[in-house]
């Protein structure tokens, strides 16, 4: 179904359970490439358009898998393909998490180049100078990357940004090299604490240390584990806003609430009262918000994927926002529709300047990426009258059964296919 409609003005109610973490089941699904004629299980695995589209790349690869209801398994022979097709690479930048195991285990692989997306042009520069550094010979050649390499041999890796794909790809790598791999300056995000753990129930010494440093010790084989992933902090972090944003009173359940904290630390400066459990955050009607600045930077920072949520939720606030974008270059294409809702919003490079407006009005929207989607569905959530938002596709690529979490909630919302064009 690719539009979604949505009246607004109710103030939702209720109590969502948080899906697994989109971010966390996609590289441990393909650490289990690592695996020589042994299985991999997985607890908690979303069913979402990402999750289907790492499921056929590694189809494609040889990886066969069952699923009974959110457990996977996958099982992987002792033979299996290097070549990851060109069609599922375009299709998710995240296929190229598939680049460190199958380089490892196999000895080479042939991968296309993700290509830019509309939040940014996402090079995987560091994925591959890592690679490089542990021994690989990398060859570019119309957009298609040949790696090889007999044996990775374990380095001092320093990464000139903590990215979280580069991070993961070289972890998984380094999983087989010979020696050990100190890499630095890696991401924090907890979705790399995942994938740790994983690599641990393989047999792999690996030490996160929590403070961008992490030493991994390879091994010759590795062995088949059982893992669960971890919440989507991202998701819950959407339905606390879309409590928020209506004035209602949402709990979210199934979750870190650490994992967080740079959220409710910025609704806390809103004038947000919200309480949280062991696993669980409720927050509480509030009439309107404070404005509040915020730079969305890696983790423990203010999540990138959460900026579009957040400026969503502050076009509503009582005076101006400011909201920097430090990761991605062009994440505010969005704030177009938004200001077609009735917000007001000007972009000045890196930032947002969220005038807050007493109310938004339904309009005829177009969700450009999953996050802005995300952005739009809280807008319309709030606004007054019917909200159409179209290209829904990309929103089912992250947020597993948004339409029926949210009438649960007490949201007016309907899914309809698209005409024909
Ligand atoms: C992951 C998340 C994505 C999130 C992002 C940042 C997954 C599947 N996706 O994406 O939802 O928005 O982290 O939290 O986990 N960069 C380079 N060269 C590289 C790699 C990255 O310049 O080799 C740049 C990117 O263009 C971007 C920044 O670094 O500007 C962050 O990218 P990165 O952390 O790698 O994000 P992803 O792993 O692609």
């Amino acid at each position: 179904m690719d539009v979604m409609r949505i009246r607004g003005g109710t103030p939702l109610k209720g109590v969502v359970k948080t899906q697994g973490a989109k971010n966390a089941a996609l590289p441990v699904m393909a650490s289990c490439l690592l695996l020589k004629g042994r299985t991999l299980t997985l607890e908690n695995v979303p069913d979402l358009h990402d999750v289907s589209t790492m499921l056929d790349l590694l189809a494609c690869l040889g990886v066969t898998m069952e699923r009974l209801g959110n457990r996977m398994t996958f099982s992987v022979p002792e033979e299996i393909s290097w070549e990851a097709p060109e069609h599922l690479v375009r299709k998710m930048r995240a296929s190229s998490l598939a680049l460190g195991p199958l380089l490892a285990r196999c000895g080479k692989t042939v991968l296309p180049l993700p290509g830019g997306c509309s939040i940014g042009s996402r090079p995987i520069d560091l994925h591959l100078k890592g690679l490089m550094q542990m021994g690989a010979k990398i060859e570019i050649r119309n957009g298609i990357v040949y790696a090889q390499a007999d044996q990775l041999r374990g380095r001092r890796i320093y990464l000139d940004f903590p990215s979280v794909g580069a991070t993961e790809n070289l972890m998984m790598a380094a999983a087989l090299a010979k020696g050990e791999t100190i890499i630095e300056n890696t991401a924090r995000e907890p979705e790399i604490e995942n994938l740790a753990s994983v690599l641990r129930g393989m047999g792999v010494t690996v030490d996160t240390e929590g403070t961008g440093c992490v030493r991994i010790k390879g091994v010759e084989e590795v062995q088949g584990c059982r893992e669960r992933v971890i919440p989507d902090r991202i998701e819950a972090s959407t339905y606390v806003l879309a409590g928020v944003i209506t004035g209602g009173e949402v709990t979210v359940d199934d979750i870190v609430p650490a994992h967080m904290d740079a959220l409710l630390a910025k609704l806390e400066e809103a004038g947000v009262r919200f309480h949280v459990g062991s696993s669980s955050v409720t927050v509480f009607p509030v009439r309107r918000l404070m404005p509040v600045s915020i730079r969305a930077m890696p983790y423990p920072g203010f999540p990138t994927d959460l900026q579009p949520q957040m400026v969503a939720t502050l076009t509503l606030a009582n005076g101006v926002s400011l909201v920097e974008e430090s990761v991605f270059q062009a994440r505010f294409l969005y704030s177009e529709e938004l200001n077609r809702m009735g917000a007001n919003i000007t972009i000045k490079g890196d930032t947002a300047i969220i005038q807050g407006v007493e109310r938004l009005q339904g309009a005829s929207v177009r969700a450009m990426d999953l996050r802005a989607g995300a952005a739009l569905i809280l807008a319309a959530l709030a606004a007054e009258g019917e909200t159409r938002i179209d290209e829904m596709v990309h929103v089912w690529r992250g947020y597993e059964a948004s339409d029926k979490k949210l009438k649960a909630l007490g949201a007016d919302v309907a899914l309809e296919e698209a005409e024909e064009k």
